[in-house]
Parts: structure tokens; C-alpha cells; sequence
């Protein structure tokens, strides 16, 4: 496995790389959702590239940067095992030299739901990925479903830059007790973990109250909503919407997600499932 640490480093370790090119873009603090990502582009691609790189610009709260996991040593022990060919870990100054500009910004979805509550979260998300993409020379890139506007929103761009990448999206890991799998369970404490269950605990509510007949997604949001009440968590959203506009839908047409952030012991917890 090669290392490297600048894009002129992973231009030169990739030389003329077998294709398809996976990607699997990270911020470290690896766990086994990160493993099904790489697994996944183990199986379809010939060359597999990995990023470790906490990108500051997408932290809008100077704290949750500062709390961020930095566990670079382990992370390249699990690319190593996970049979990653290369990985890009550069610091920030190689990924934002002085002089740089550019923000890549995309529109409504990026502002919305995770975009309102975290401004400037999503151009964070899109500029590093952006450069991402282009430094790597993908052709497929993998995401999990947690992080599902990011998903959204990095579809959104590659259309709309013509990146021709592939954005593949690779299911949520849960933990045995149903939580998704985040770097950011750590923080939570034993009460604040009992508490967070109540998010996959509504999602299944959401799903039970999608199959009832009848049901709307205004009745599947409060099915889910009466779940994540009950735990005292922090309710940020409960929404049900077009998994692929992000519109609020008034019917279940087309394939709609089910979206829920909530917070508990100050760590903002995300997660979603597909109705369809
Ligand atoms: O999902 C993440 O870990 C990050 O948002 C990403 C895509 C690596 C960009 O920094």
C-alpha cells in the first residue's frame, strides 16, 4: 500500500492506474461502515484509493472539529487490511495552499435539512470532494447511506461538473442494537447511547406506518416523531421526502427517504431509510 501526501505524491503513485478506479473518500476515525465502503470497491474496481482527511472546512463549530477522532496509525492498519492500493492523507495546507478560493457550492440541497442547521457544512462537503474526485482520477466513488444529503448533494455536483465518476451508495452499518454505525458514538455515555436507540426504533416505526394503508408521509413523519419524543433527545428534523430532490412529498409517487437528526449529550446523530 502506497502513502502519500500531496496530489503531485498520488499523481505519481497512481502513474497509469489499471481502471476502474475506485474511491473511498474519508475522514478517518475508520470503523466497519467505512470497511463495507471498501469492500464494496474491492469487488468492482481494479485500483482501490483511499483519502484520511479531516476537512476543517466542513466543521461549522470549532468544538466538533476540535473533538474530531484522529487515529491516523489504526486507519492505515484497516486500509492495509482492507486492501486498499493507495491512500491520500494530506495535511491542510497541501489540501488548501495559501491562495486558495474556490468553494464549490450546490444550490438548495445543499442548504437544507443538515445545509440550514450547519451553515457552510455542504460547500465544505463539496470544494474537498471536488478536489477529491479530480486528484484521485475516479471512476467510481462510494458513500454510505448514513450521510444520506451528502449523498444528494455529491451526485448533484458530479452531474453537474460532467466529473464522470460513478457515485455508488453502500447501505448503513448498525451496531447489534440497531444504531448506525458514526465516528461519532463515542461520545456518547452509556444514557445517551439508551437514548439514541430511539432513532432506529423510529425509523422502524416510519416503515410500519408506510405499510399501513392510507398511510401518508405526513402520518409516517409522526409515527416517527412519537418514537424519538419518547427518548428526550434534542429533535432537529423528522421529514419524509423525494429521495432524489429532496422535495417534500405530498404522496409516495416516486421512491421517498425518511430523514431524522437529533441530538443527545451534544452529539448531533443523523440516519434515514428508503420507503419504498
Ligand atoms: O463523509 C465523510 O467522511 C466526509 O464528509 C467526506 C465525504 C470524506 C468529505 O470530507
Amino acid at each position: 500500500m502506497i502513502i502519500t501526501r500531496s496530489a503531485d505524491d498520488l499523481a505519481q503513485a497512481l502513474g497509469a492506474p489499471s481502471h476502474p478506479v475506485g474511491f473511498v473518500p474519508t475522514m478517518g476515525a475508520l470503523h466497519a461502515g467505512h470497511a463495507s465502503l471498501f469492500a464494496a470497491a474491492r469487488d468492482e474496481c481494479e485500483t482501490l484509493v483511499a483519502s484520511i482527511f479531516v476537512n476543517a472546512m466542513q466543521f461549522d463549530r470549532p468544538e466538533d472539529l476540535a473533538k474530531y477522532p484522529r487515529t491516523l496509525e489504526s486507519d492505515l492498519q484497516i486500509c492495509r487490511s482492507e486492501k486498499v492500493d493507495v491512500v491520500y492523507c494530506p495535511d491542510q495546507t497541501a489540501m488548501y495552499p495559501t491562495g486558495f478560493s474556490t468553494v464549490v457550492s450546490v444550490g438548495r440541497l445543499g442548504r437544507i435539512l443538515e445545509g440550514a442547521d450547519r451553515p457552510g457544512h455542504f460547500d465544505g462537503v463539496a470544494t474537498v470532494v471536488t478536489k477529491l474526485l479530480s486528484s484521485c482520477r475516479a471512476d467510481v466513488a462510494y458513500f454510505g447511506q448514513k450521510d444520506f444529503q451528502q449523498l444528494a448533494v455529491i451526485r448533484r455536483l458530479a452531474l453537474d461538473l460532467n466529473l464522470g465518476v460513478d457515485i455508488r451508495m453502500v447501505p448503513t452499518v448498525r451496531d447489534h442494537d440497531g444504531l448506525a454505525l458514526s465516528s461519532r458514538n463515542i461520545r456518547l455515555s452509556d444514557e445517551g447511547r439508551r437514548r439514541a436507540l430511539s432513532i432506529p426504533r423510529s425509523l422502524e416505526a416510519a416503515r410500519t406506518e408506510y405499510e399501513r394503508p392510507g398511510s401518508t408521509p405526513s402520518s409516517v413523519e409522526e409515527a416517527a416523531k412519537a418514537a424519538l419524543e419518547a427518548s428526550g433527545m434534542l429533535i432537529h428534523y423528522v421529514v419524509v421526502v423525494d429521495a432524489e430532490t429532496f422535495v417534500e412529498a405530498d404522496g409516495f409517487d416516486r421512491t421517498s427517504a425518511i430523514l431524522v437528526a437529533a441530538t443527545v449529550d451534544g452529539v448531533r446523530l443523523i440516519d434515514n431509510a428508503l420507503l419504498d
